[in-house]
Parts: C-alpha cells; sequence; structure tokens
C-alpha cells in the first residue's frame, strides 16, 4: 500500500537564501521529493532569491548538483529531475537596497498561494517583510515562513513578532520549528488523543515522572559560531524540547485544529515553574583523544557556554501536580537518540513475593532513530521456578509494523513545506507561544550569565557530566540508557 498524496493548490514559493546550505540540504531537495511523490506539478513555481548574482540557467545547474549531492541516485530520474527544474527561476535581490525588488514581484502571480521562506538570519527579517510589502507582494494569499532562532531573548523575540505583525496578520506567519514536522511527533498526539487506553492515566495519579532526551553524537564543528552564541538552552531547550514537552503534557484540545492545539501548548508553557539553580546542570564536551573538545569546535578558548543541559521541570496545574519531567540534550553523546519515556507509578499493592530488579512500566516514544513506540510490561517468566516476573517490551517500530507506508514518508520539512501551501498552522509556532517559551527561558539565561557560570566537563561520548545523574539519583530515580 502506498501512502497517500494529497496534491495541494498551484502556488509560487520564493526561497530567500536560496543558495545557502538549508536550502540546499534540506529545502529544495524536500521539494523535490514532493513532486516526485505527485503533491505538486508544475504549475507551480519555486523562485529563488539572494545576493548571488547568477540567472535562472545558473540557479538550475547549483540546484542540480545540490540534488545529486543530497538524493539517493535511484530516486534521480531524468525527467522528474528535468521537470523540477523547469519550475525554478532566479532574481539576485539586493535585501537592504532596491536592486531585484521590482523584478521579484513581476513574478508574482495572481490567484495562486503566494509563499516567502525566509532562509536567511533574523536580522533579515524584519527588512525583507518590508520589501514585501512595499514592493506589493503581499495579498491574502501571502504565507512567510521563518526559521528559528525567532529571537534569542523574550525582548528580542517580541521586537521580531512586531516587526512581523506591522506587515502580516498572524495567520500568515508560519514559525518553522522541524521537531515538530516529525512523524513521531505527531504520532504522540494519536497515540493520547486517538485511543481510550492512554488518557485515563495520563496524570499525576499514575505517572511517576516523564524523561525527554534528545542526544546528539556529534559535536558543533563548522557551526562553532553560531552555536557558542546559542548553546543548548536556546538551540535546542526553547524550542524542540519544549514543544515536546508540550504535546506529551497539554490537556486535549476541543479540536484538531491549529489554534485548538496552539492554545492547550501556550496553557502549559504558562504553567511551567521557575527551574532554580539546583535543579540545571550545564555540560561542556571536553577533548576526547583526536577529538578536539568544544572551546576548540567553537574557537572560543573562553567559552563558557553550555553543549549539554539537563533539567528537572515541573508544571503547576492539576494534572501535573508533582509529576517532575527531566529534560536532558546535548553534543557528542553516546548516540544520536531523541525519545520521550512515560515512567509509571508502581502498583499501589504488589501481591508477589519483591524482586530487587523490578523496573515497572515504561512508555517510550522514540522519535529516532527507529521511529515506533514500546511499552514496557511485566509478565511471569516463562517455565518452571514459581512465580517469577520480568519486563518485556510492547514493541512498535514503525519501520516494521508499517514497513510499506515508512519508506514514502515525507521528512520534517517536506511537510511542513507542504502545510505552509495547504495553510495548516497547526505544526507551527504562533508568537505568542514563542514568546511565552522565552519569557521562561530568560531567567535561567540570565542568572548563569550574570554569575559567569562555567559548564561542567564531560567525556565525549558518554551521556554527559555526573551531575546530571545526581539530578536524578537525588530523587531515587535514573536517566534510561542513551542507546541507539
Ligand atoms: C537544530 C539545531 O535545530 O536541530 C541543531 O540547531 C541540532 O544543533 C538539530 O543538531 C537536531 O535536529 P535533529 O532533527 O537532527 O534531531
Amino acid at each position: 500500500m502506498v501512502s497517500k498524496t494529497i496534491p495541494v493548490d498551484v502556488f509560487d514559493l520564493t526561497i530567500f537564501g536560496a543558495t545557502g546550505d538549508l536550502a540546499k540540504r534540506k529545502i529544495l531537495p524536500g521539494l523535490f521529493r514532493r513532486m516526485r511523490a505527485g503533491q505538486f506539478d508544475k504549475n507551480s513555481r519555486i523562485i529563488g532569491a539572494s545576493r548571488t548574482d547568477y540567472d535562472s540557467v545558473g540557479f538550475r545547474k547549483d540546484i542540480h548538483d545540490a540534488l545529486k549531492e543530497h538524493i539517493a541516485p535511484e530516486e534521480l530520474n531524468k525527467e522528474d529531475v528535468e521537470a523540477f527544474l523547469n519550475c525554478l527561476e532566479y532574481v539576485a535581490v539586493d535585501i537592504f537596497d532596491t536592486g531585484g525588488w521590482k523584478e521579484l514581484a513581476a513574478l508574482q502571480r495572481d490567484g495562486v498561494v503566494r509563499a516567502f521562506y525566509f532562509s536567511v538570519g533574523p536580522s533579515l527579517f524584519g527588512e525583507i517583510a518590508r520589501k514585501l510589502t512595499s514592493n506589493g507582494m503581499v495579498n491574502e494569499q501571502t504565507r512567510v515562513v521563518v526559521e528559528k532562532p525567532f529571537g534569542r531573548d523574550l525582548e528580542t523575540a517580541k521586537a521580531l513578532n512586531a516587526e512581523f505583525r506591522a506587515c502580516f496578520n498572524e495567520d500568515q506567519i508560519y514559525r518553522i520549528d522541524h521537531y515538530l514536522g516529525k512523524e513521531t511527533v505527531q504520532n504522540l498526539m494519536a497515540l493520547r488523543f486517538g485511543n481510550i487506553l492512554f488518557e485515563p492515566l495520563w496524570n499525576s495519579q499514575y505517572i511517576d515522572h516523564v524523561q525527554i532526551t534528545a542526544s546528539e553524537s556529534l559535536g558543533v564543528g563548522g557551526r562553532g559560531a553560531y552555536y557558542d552564541k546559542s548553546g543548548a538552552m536556546r538551540d535546542m531547550v526553547q524550542n524542540h524540547l519544549m514543544q515536546l514537552l508540550c504535546l506529551t503534557a497539554m490537556e486535549p484540545p476541543s479540536r484538531f485544529e491549529s489554534n485548538a492545539v496552539r492554545d492547550e501548548k501556550l496553557k502549559i508553557i504558562r504553567a511551567l515553574s521557575g527551574v532554580t539553580k539546583s535543579d540545571i546542570v550545564r555540560g561542556q564536551y571536553a577533548a576526547s583523544g583526536d577529538e578536539p573538545s568544544y572551546v576548540t569546535d567553537s574557537e572560543n578558548p573562553e567559552s563558557i557556554t553550555e553543549s549539554f543541559l539537563a533539567m528537572k521541570v515541573n508544571i503547576e496545574n492539576w494534572r501535573w501536580a508533582g509529576v517532575p519531567f527531566y529534560l536532558r540534550t546535548g553534543k557528542r553523546l553516546r548516540h544520536r537518540m531523541t525519545e520521550i519515556a512515560i515512567v509509571f507509578k508502581d502498583p499501589p499493592h504488589s501481591i508477589f513475593e519483591p524482586q530487587d530488579d523490578r523496573k515497572g512500566n515504561v512508555l517510550v516514544i522514540r522519535l529516532q532513530p527507529d521511529e515506533g513506540m514500546t511499552m514496557r510490561v511485566t509478565i511471569k517468566e516463562p517455565g518452571p521456578g514459581g512465580m517469577r516476573l520480568r519486563e518485556v517490551p510492547l514493541d512498535m517500530t514503525f519501520a516494521d509494523v508499517l514497513a510499506d507506508k515508512v519508506e514514502d514518508t515525507p521528512d520534517a520539512y517536506e511537510r511542513l513545506i507542504m502545510d505552509v501551501i495547504r495553510g495548516n498552522q497547526t505544526l507551527f509556532m504562533r508568537g505568542d507561544e514563542v514568546e511565552a517559551a522565552w519569557a521562561w527561558v530568560d531567567p535561567m539565561l540570565q542568572g548563569w550569565t550574570e554569575r559567569k557560570e562555567k559548564p561542567k566537563p564531560y567525556d565525549q561520548g558518554g551521556s554527559g557530566p555526573d551531575d546530571a545523574l545526581m539530578l536524578l539519583h537525588k530523587d531515587g530515580r535514573r536517566w534510561r540508557e542513551i542507546t541507539k
């Protein structure tokens, strides 16, 4: 059985920064795949806009090279590539001057979806927004897509929101968090709200705690300059981990509709309590053999930026009172692994002999690798020897269960870009959500910046600084292993 691909309306998509890394690595290859899957056809157009001074022919050649680099050869058949390249146009645009804007405006067609992807640094967002408006390119069909980082604190996020709102309505602004485009993230909502089984147990009466881990094996090499100004808090926690936390913790929305879902997420962010210094562990990876340390990778010998962060977070509402959410993310850890683990309480009374190694029920929602869900349940060990209990996984690795479907599943960017064309904002962050997330994060950032706090060094290939283990040990709990 093949995935159902629903074609989108005809569109003109202009990509600012079309010759940059993200456009070549993710956005344009993603669009190629969607065209190949039949989600749009040759009537739609993709317009590259950037400073680079070349024409549509040069742009097509450049993008052809990018496709060869980022798409498997067996997916690159000649006809599909030609059809895709024929959809591409290019305009050289000077963002801070007048060059190219009239030409760009002249290319926009009426009566089709008109999307603009800001694949550029945030310092250019405001100016591009103003130029689109002053050159008459904003109409009812206009949508703008912006990448993170959306601000670096509450103040800058508010300023960016104000600049955007001066030019567009909120329902025209698509703030991307690519974690929301991941298949399993949406599956989390399907699991919670499409089954009767879990929701009755989804509260402080049955859940002991939640662990959210986004571990990466790579370092920051190549992106050191950007990363050193961000750190794990701004790069991963304020956005990606926050979104995972919201979807895990939110109340059921009344409908699966953008504002209903975003209202519920916002309530969670606003219910987060402040995190005390003792509940935060910051780390920085040390050198290991031939592998450089963080300070070498970031080319900043004095850096006190964290490449690892673990924290204990509480949600102040009825459902979650007394249930800690432990968040952990870091670079150069043992494996690349992202998961949400719901750790349930023990049964109130055991009728069996006590056993030292009992672990209890855990529901694991694994985002990567091997997307899927596993529920750890207790059974009787088979065979003679009395009533000995053991835990076994009820495993639902999507690649096994849904093998034929998983292959043509769009990746996060593909899905999100198609949602922009459809006008579906459910998987994008609303302005108030982003501001609330910064409002929660800011005091922590300010705290360690003012204290000039040095992160704890940690070994590469492990699970972060020992203090992160202590964060759970002191509560009588332990982190799950970072496994492949
Ligand atoms: C990005 C961060 O947003 O997400 C990167 O800037 C990080 O530092 C990446 O590596 C992780 O994304 P994924 O999809 O590989 O988990």
